[in-house]
């Protein structure tokens, strides 16, 4: 058995903080160690498993400061990352075989000083989620981005969250090309999607033959316009939307302005385009509501591009929903075009032939549906997941 170590620049709640933890409890139902070291964690503000026991955390140097004159953000993060390294390699006496690293690369030099493996976990380049407006900007990421390159090529191993983020990886890191990055994909948590589904009210959903269901926040790069502008043109084509109706379903915070005018753009778009008899918009949901959603809708329209991931058309097959989805990012992955879905490019015309097809076969969202259940047990379950894992840490310390 071996001893991980899962070393963390700030453990609060996140999309990229659940996948290390779920990371974590699978290398505890194999039997490993684990341990988290972190520079941040706040138990008002973290996972229940880093704080009812299930995961021991230690947290360490949490004094320094997160920036500098309201700035340096980035150099404050790397400093924090490397303390808490130095005090894991030199002070706290635990026994090391692998050290699961996430995020920031810049501490992995002092990582190699204790022998262990490192396992280093990239979700996106870091040196591509900020702009450099300034010179003084670029003059000040220069040193960083030359730093995150350099210690990445220290890592043992490179795990990165998709295809999509690997080519984005191999893209960025010119100087890397020796490291071929493992894909591990994040895993849904399901539960909320085991508890039993309620049937739809009519508010939630009317009672019509095809319903198509688009989740995605109220922001324009989600590009919502594109499932509206579809269903207009399906209209066309058919000539009518006798018993078809569109849900277009979406987080919305009163205190996000981009949220606010969009959905007021989405709302005139659909009346201008005289479909608001067969457009709901929901704002805000319950996690009850989504399952009823996602189990009695004919059909999911995923609209955005370039998406690095994409959870939701994941939960529609699990909950046996087929996904129509923009050919481009995540989807690539998650979605077979034909078996569980339609990959389209994001144009109205190719959406709305996909729509079609489910309005004309009556059989067919049931048959996508049933092949995106077992696509997403095989390649995005807790049980994959796990395997792949324990044999990424098992290869690492046979090497
Ligand atoms: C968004 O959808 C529109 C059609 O409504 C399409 O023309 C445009 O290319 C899409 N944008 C992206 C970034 O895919
Ligand atoms: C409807 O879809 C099913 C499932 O893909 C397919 O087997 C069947 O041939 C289709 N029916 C028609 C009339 O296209």
């Amino acid at each position: 058995m071996v001893n991980v170590v899962f070393l963390h620049p700030d453990l609060g709640i996140g999309g990229a903080e659940r996948a290390v933890i779920d990371a974590a409890l699978a290398l505890k139902s194999r039997g490993h160690t684990v341990r988290f070291v972190t520079a941040h964690h706040d138990v008002g503000h973290c996972f229940e498993e880093t704080k009812d026991g299930t995961l021991m955390v230690t947290s360490v140097g949490d004094w320094l400061p997160r920036k500098i004159l309201g700035r340096f953000y980035a150099f404050c993060a790397y400093l924090r990352m490397i303390y808490a390294a130095a005090y894991l390699v030199f002070f706290s006496g635990l026994k090391l075989d692998v050290v699961f690293c996430d995020q920031i690369s810049a501490c992995i030099p002092v990582l190699r000083l204790s022998g262990a493996k490192i396992l280093f976990y990239c979700h996106f380049p870091d040196m591509l989620l900020t702009q450099r407006r300034s010179f003084l900007k670029r003059l000040y990421r220069a040193p960083i981005d030359w730093l995150e390159e350099k210690t990445t090529g220290m890592a043992h191993s490179v795990l990165v969250n998709s295809k999509f983020t690997a080519g984005v990886f191999r893209d960025t890191f010119k100087s890397l090309t020796h490291i071929e990055p493992e894909v591990l994909y994040p895993i849904p948590d399901f539960t909320a999607f085991d508890q039993p589904v309620e049937p739809p009210s009519e508010q939630l959903l009317p009672a019509c033959k095809v319903i198509f269901l688009s989740i995605n926040r109220y922001e324009r790069k989600k590009n919502l316009s594109l499932a509206i502008r579809s269903l207009a043109l399906l209209k066309e084509e058919l000539s009518s939307l006798d018993d078809v109706h569109l849900v277009m379903a979406g987080g919305y915070d009163e205190r996000v302005n981009e949220n606010k005018e969009y959905f007021k753009e989405l709302s005139h778009m659909t009346k201008e385009l005289n479909l608001a008899k067969h457009v709901t918009f929901l704002r805000s949901f319950s996690d009850a509501e989504k399952r009823t959603l996602l189990k009695y809708s004919t059909c999911l329209l995923y609209t955005p591009s370039n998406e690095h991931f994409g959870i939701v058309p994941i939960e529609a097959m699990y909950m046996k929903c087929p996904v129509v989805a923009v050919r481009s990012g995540g989807p690539l992955e998650t979605i077979a075009h034909g078996e569980t879905g339609f990959l389209c490019e994001p144009t109205p015309k190719d959406f709305a032939a996909a729509m079609r097809k489910f309005v004309e076969n009556g059989t067919l969202a049931e048959k996508l549906g049933k092949a995106g259940y077992e696509r997403v047990m095989k390649k995005f379950s807790f049980v994959a997941f796990t395997s792949q894992l324990d044999n990424i840490i098992g290869q690492l310390c046979e090497d």
